[in-house]
């Protein structure tokens, strides 16, 4: 039976690029390149879905550990991205941001993720962001830090968990309802940890490159059938649902063909 409407907002770490190109004897930029394509296939399947947010881990803090040629393909995937698919996403409702410490980008690229941001800023209909040399970590100790700053006169004792919300790069966002990985791995990797409290987690041994529209349909099926109790028991949230049925939002129902053009 289905429980759950259709996700807000769904996160993916999008692991196994590295491994799909290994498989074929190729180089791993092969596989980061088949990727990036793959992100625009993604993007067009939540936005055709109804999916109103989706945060995609394009880079993590602890990525500059690859090699120099590795680092310097993704920062270039990630600029082409941008030069190529912004008025696509101007004109299917997309609005881009991107989250991370984006002063270790190169100048030009931080120039177009600005551009990208500004040009889409009025778009409301997929919520896209990209994580880009962002690490939880340094989120939540940024959020600490800037709420410190813009309160002076305060102490820690003060802050509490919505209060430090509003710091996070994530604010404005909802808390992602469902986290896909790909690539075979059951980890967050320093992903959106303060945000992930209550997130339901899917792994897949799909490589990202593989994992396309009928995978994401897999992911939904999966969610749908998730019960979350958010701490409570299991009684509470049935009567809950007892209580709320009148007005319920349509379940997820990805039992027919989702067609994806
Ligand atoms: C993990 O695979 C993937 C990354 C570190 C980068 C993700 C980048 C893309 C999908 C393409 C560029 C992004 C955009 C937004 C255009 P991995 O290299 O760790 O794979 P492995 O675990 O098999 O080695």
């Amino acid at each position: 039976m289905n429980t759950q409407p259709v996700p807000q907002h769904i996160a993916m770490i999008m692991d196994g690029n590295g491994r799909w190109a290994k498989q074929r004897l190729l180089p791993r930029t092969v596989g980061h390149v088949k990727g990036a394509a793959n992100v625009r296939h993604i993007v067009k399947a939540c936005n055709q879905l109804g999916i109103e947010y989706l945060t995609l881990f394009a880079f993590s803090s602890e990525n500059w550990r690859r090699p120099v040629e590795e680092v310097s393909a993704l920062m270039g995937l990630f600029l082409q991205y941008l030069e190529n698919e912004v008025a696509e996403m101007k004109a299917s409702g997309i609005r881009l941001r991107v989250i991370g410490d984006r002063s270790a980008f190169a100048p030009l690229l931080q120039s177009r993720i600005d551009q990208a941001e500004q040009d889409t800023a009025h778009n409301t209909k997929l919520h896209l962001t990209i994580a880009a040399n962002y690490g939880g970590q340094w989120d939540v100790l940024n959020a600490m830090r800037t709420w410190q700053l813009a309160n002076p006169g305060k102490t820690l004792q003060d802050m509490d968990a919505d209060a430090l919300a509003t710091h996070l790069s994530t604010f404005g966002l909802p808390d992602p309802e469902l986290m896909i990985r790909t690539g075979g791995e059951s980890r967050i990797s320093n992903f959106l940890l303060w945000q992930t409290v209550y997130t339901e987690l899917y792994f897949t041994d799909l490589h990202w490159p593989d994992f396309d529209a009928a995978a994401l349909k897999k992911a939904l099926q999966w969610y749908a059938k998730r019960v979350r109790r958010f701490g409570r028991t299991d009684e509470q949230v049935a009567s809950t649902v007892t209580a709320s049925a009148d007005q319920a939002q349509p379940a997820a129902d990805f039992g027919g063909e989702v067609k994806i053009s």
